[in-house]
This record gives C-alpha cells, structure tokens and sequence, in this order.
C-alpha cells in the first residue's frame, strides 16, 4: 500500500497499448490531510497539513510537436491540446493539466508535447486534494520532459495559479504546497504569506493518521468557500480603520480582535474570530507535535473542530458525528474536519491498538447517525511529490 509509484506499471500498460511505444517519464504527487490550521491558508496565515500515501501518477513520453495527448485512466476520457492554446477546456478534469501547462509556460518556462496517461488513488470529493496531486504531478513531468529544475515551491505556486486561475476555484496554497513538499513521517508547518516552511517530526510513536470520509459532498461547499473569503477580506477592510499596518487577518492578534471587534458586524465577528484562534492554535500544534505532547494536540484539535462548526460555520452534520464517535472512541488523540468542510472528510491521531474499536465504533454509530457509511483510511505521513526516468 505504501509504495511510492504504484500506479506507473498498469498506467505503462495503458500507455503501450495506446501509443504503442514505452512511456520514459514517470512523475507521481499525492494527496493530503490537514493536521490543523483550516481556512487559513488565504488569510496569510499557518497550516499544518501532512502528505498520505494515496497518489496520483503519471507516465509520460515527449512528442516531436507541441501538442499533449492525454489519457485520464481512471476516468476512461482522452483528450488533446496545444502547447499554446490558453482557452480553458469545457472539461473539468482537462484543465487540471492544461491549467499546469499554461501557467509553466507564463512563468516563462519553455515546455515540449507530451503523451501522457495518468491515473491514482486519492479518493475524489473527499476533501484530500485530489486535484492539487494532480496539478503537482503534471507539474514535474513536464518540468522533467523539458529537463526543467522546477523547485518544490515554485511547483506549488504554478499549481495554485492554475487551480486558481484556470480551473477557477479560488484556494489558497496549502493543498498544492504540501503535496509538492510532504516527507514521510513529518507534518509540514507553512507560513502561507512568506512560504517559509517547516517539516515536524510528529514524534508520536505508535500512533496513525485516521482519515474518515464521510461519504457526503456537498455542491454548495464551493460558493460556501467564495463567501468565507470575502468574509475575512470585508473584516480586514474594517478593522484597517482601527489597526492601519494589517494587510491579512493574520496580522491580527486575538487581543487586537476582542479590543477592535465593534467596528466589525456579527458574522464578520465570527470568522475573523475562528482565523485568529487557528493561527495561535496551530503555531501551538507544531511545538506539541515535536514535543510528542499527545494531550495537547488533542485538544488543540477539538477546539479547532469547534471552532470550524460554530463560528467558521463550515462543518455539516456527518462531520460532527464521525468527529463526535472519534473523539469518543478510548485510545483516540484528536479529531476534527479537516480542508475546506461541508462534507468530505474528518481527520483524527489514533493509538494504533485503538484502530480497530475506532473503526467499530464507526460501523456501527455513524449509519445510525447518519444513514450512510463512514470510509476510513488508516495511514502515516507520506513522501511528497517526485519525478524520475523510466527504463
Ligand atoms: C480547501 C482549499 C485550501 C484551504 C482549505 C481550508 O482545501 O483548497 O486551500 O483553504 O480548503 O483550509
């Protein structure tokens, strides 16, 4: 289950058969979970998510013309474009790539036609970035056609652009930066405005990552998201009357809120409120983990989620139950939702002798509570992306 590049020998197959030559390129980038630091990351502020072992991977070979032959295996769907053609496809999953194509070649990077097949396991609408994981794999397999030395950061930053820009989905970076930058064993503690960044052991020995996906997602969690941000954006504008400096909310402490938050209106109140306390908690959250202190995190966690569902206002019912069965299970760390909410997937720390009761507990509680089943993917802290030669 942990091997790094496990999709490349059926997605060769795929690739011998539809092109009739061997693939020399391979390129693979996975998912994520977020330990903690939600709805921060376009606030200028800290996340501390972590790379899973579910991956996307690509295999590719370079083509004499300027054009891009795609085969999305998992999907059954092919499609081509031009190196030079900036139109983004009525395709959804074809601007994924194309999207990456585009904003390496704006960063003024000269880029050659590829034939490419590529397919993975991170599951989709799960809220674990399936999509950055692709973006960041197409990222390094043209960087390496073109024998570009593209550096983890700027991969996520090309990434974001095209999620951003192309794909239309206004996110922020984490996604993108820590499936570029994830290493085994390791969360990885980002600063979103400079984009310094940290990997922190999580010295936390017989523990796992447990990742519940609730089964739900919901439709609206995008025009959801779009409403956050201009919440935030509207509370900096009003707040700059009072505090002049601040450029993000993550220039604002909780004591410069709680002093200045009349000229802010209720809702305003409340987000700006949840983005302050995620900052502290999750600088917090870093120490804990390199310090191995279990029982902090665990309860940095819990108010995250909290603070998610009451004033951030972005948890759904099927979130709260399954972090509500976690956070009742004996042996279980901390759990919360984890990426953008209204669905997907929760996140929790688990002793690894506690795994099968959570899982229990989960098979039994969660239908009841909610008439759908939970699906729980048990892991460590995985290798972010890489690229290397075939044969
Ligand atoms: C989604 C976005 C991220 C981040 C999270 C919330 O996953 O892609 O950039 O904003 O939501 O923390």
């Amino acid at each position: 289950m942990n091997d790094r590049y496990r999709h490349v020998e059926a997605l060769t197959r795929a690739f011998e058969q539809r092109f009739g030559k061997a693939p020399t390129l391979a390129a693979r980038a996975p998912g994520r979970v977020n330990l903690i630091g939600e709805h921060t990351d376009y606030n200028d502020g800290w996340v501390m998510p972590v790379a899973i072992p579910y991956e996307v991977n690509v295999v590719a070979a370079p083509r004499a013309d300027e054009q891009v032959c795609l085969v999305a295996h998992d999907l059954g769907e092919e499609a081509t474009f031009a190196l030079d053609d900036t139109q983004p496809s009525e395709d959804l999953w074809q601007r994924y790539p194309q999207g990456i194509a585009v904003k390496m070649q704006e960063a003024v990077h000269q880029l050659t036609g590829l034939d490419a097949v590529y397919g993975g396991d991170v599951p989709r609408g799960a809220s674990l970035s399936s999509s950055a994981a692709v973006e960041v794999a197409f990222a390094g397999v043209f960087a390496l056609a073109a024998d570009i030395l593209l550096p983890g950061p700027e991969i996520a930053t090309i990434a974001r652009l095209a999620e951003n820009e192309f794909v239309g989905v206004p996110t922020g970076v984490m996604d993108q930066f820590i499936s570029a930058l994830g290493k085994e064993g390791h969360a990885l503690l980002l600063d979103c405005r400079s984009l310094d960044y940290r990997h922190i052991p999580i010295n936390l020995p017989g523990v796992s990552i447990v990742v519940m996906d609730t089964g739900v997602h919901r439709e609206l969690a995008n025009s959801e998201y779009r409403k956050r941000r201009a919440d935030c954006e509207a509370a900096v504008e009003r707040l700059r009357s009072r505090l002049p400096n601040i450029r993000a909310l993550r220039d604002v402490t909780p004591e410069d809120l709680e002093a200045n938050a009349d000229v802010l209106d209720e809702t305003q109140r409340k987000r700006a409120s949840h983005v302050v306390t995620e900052n502290a908690r999750t600088l917090e959250a870093a120490e804990a983990l390199e310090a191995g202190d279990a029982a902090r995190i665990g309860a940095l966690m819990q108010q995250s989620h909290e603070s998610l569902r009451d004033r951030y206002e972005v948890s759904a019912p099927e979130l709260d139950a399954v972090v509500e069965i976690a956070t009742g299970t004996e042996g279980v760390i901390g759990a919360r939702m984890t990426g953008g909410g209204f669905g997907g997937a929760a996140v929790a720390l688990v002793q690894d002798g506690a795994v099968d009761g959570l899982k229990q507990a989960l098979a039994t509680e969660y239908p009841r509570r909610s008439g759908r089943e939970a699906t729980v993917f048990v892991c460590q802290a995985a290798e972010g992306a890489e690229t290397r030669r075939l044969g």
